[in-house]
């Protein structure tokens, strides 16, 4: 399985700090926040990464990171024009995922704990197409929110609905094979003007294809002033040993 971690978008939502440095080069706790992606698609396994970079100073990242042999990876870096959103990004990892399965982490999540490499392989070797983890949230409409049927089943996930149907989330973790790119290119732009990543989870449902999983072990995104604070307080947490 390769890797891809999305560390483009303005981050207009952290302004000032990010009005000359990339969000992904910010401190949470004692690393930059691009090293939690990072160990994030270390943890399960994957060694073979393209970091996909936009906005601000991203010399500085590619400094940062290099080769990846530091990390014990092999990076490999593309450049995306504008904030298109996450599916926009994805698709311009075609010719580097080739024919294999793929793991997408959003540059500003931080996870710390749960069983990722278990969860990986249950999507690479089951009969999915497309995959992510839920996690349960205070704040659903900050994020693509889940629904479900009264037996249980995922239904479909809305971006940022101002009523969501539940608390629980699509983190930004997203597994995927190359049918997704067939898929990207047909989406249209959502009223935000980006092409959502939920739009391609959403495509793969009524199919059965998606894999879901809660995920156990703890979370946060980094994207805003609020939950940046929240992700140094997460990861200078001990982890538990079931973590
Ligand atoms: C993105 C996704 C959203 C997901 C979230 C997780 O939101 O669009 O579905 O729940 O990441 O961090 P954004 O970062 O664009 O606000």
């Amino acid at each position: 399985m390769k890797g891809l971690i999305l560390a483009g978008g303005t981050a207009s939502r952290l302004h000032p700090l990010t009005l000359v440095t990339n969000k992904h080069l910010l401190p949470v706790y004692d690393r930059p926040m691009i090293y939690y992606p990072i160990d994030t698609l270390r943890g399960m396994g994957i060694r073979e990464v393209m970091v996909i970079v936009g906005g601000r100073s991203i010399g500085d990242i590619v400094e940062l990171l290099a080769d990846g042999g530091d990390f014990g990876l092999d990076l490999t870096y593309r450049y995306q024009r504008g904030a298109l959103g996450i599916a926009h990004a994805i698709g311009l990892a075609r010719d580097f995922v080739g024919d294999d399965s793929f793991c997408v982490v959003l540059g500003d999540n931080v996870l710390q704990g749960g069983h990722l490499k278990a969860v990986a392989d249950a999507f690479e070797t089951g009969p999915y197409d497309a995959g992510t983890l839920l996690y349960q949230v205070p704040d659903p409409e900050r994020f693509g929110v889940a629904e479900f049927d009264d037996k249980g089943g995922l239904v479909g996930f809305e971006e940022k609905p101002k009523a969501p149907k539940s608390d629980r989330i699509p983190i930004g973790v997203y597994f995927l094979r190359p049918d997704a790119f067939d898929v990207i290119a047909t989406l249209t732009p959502s009223g935000r003007g980006e092409f959502e990543i939920t739009d391609v989870l959403n495509h793969y449902i009524p199919l059965g294809r998606l894999f879901w999983h809660e995920y156990d072990g703890r979370w946060t995104d980094a994207g805003t002033v609020e939950s940046l604070l929240h992700a140094s307080m997460l990861a200078s947490a001990p982890q538990t040993a079931a973590e």
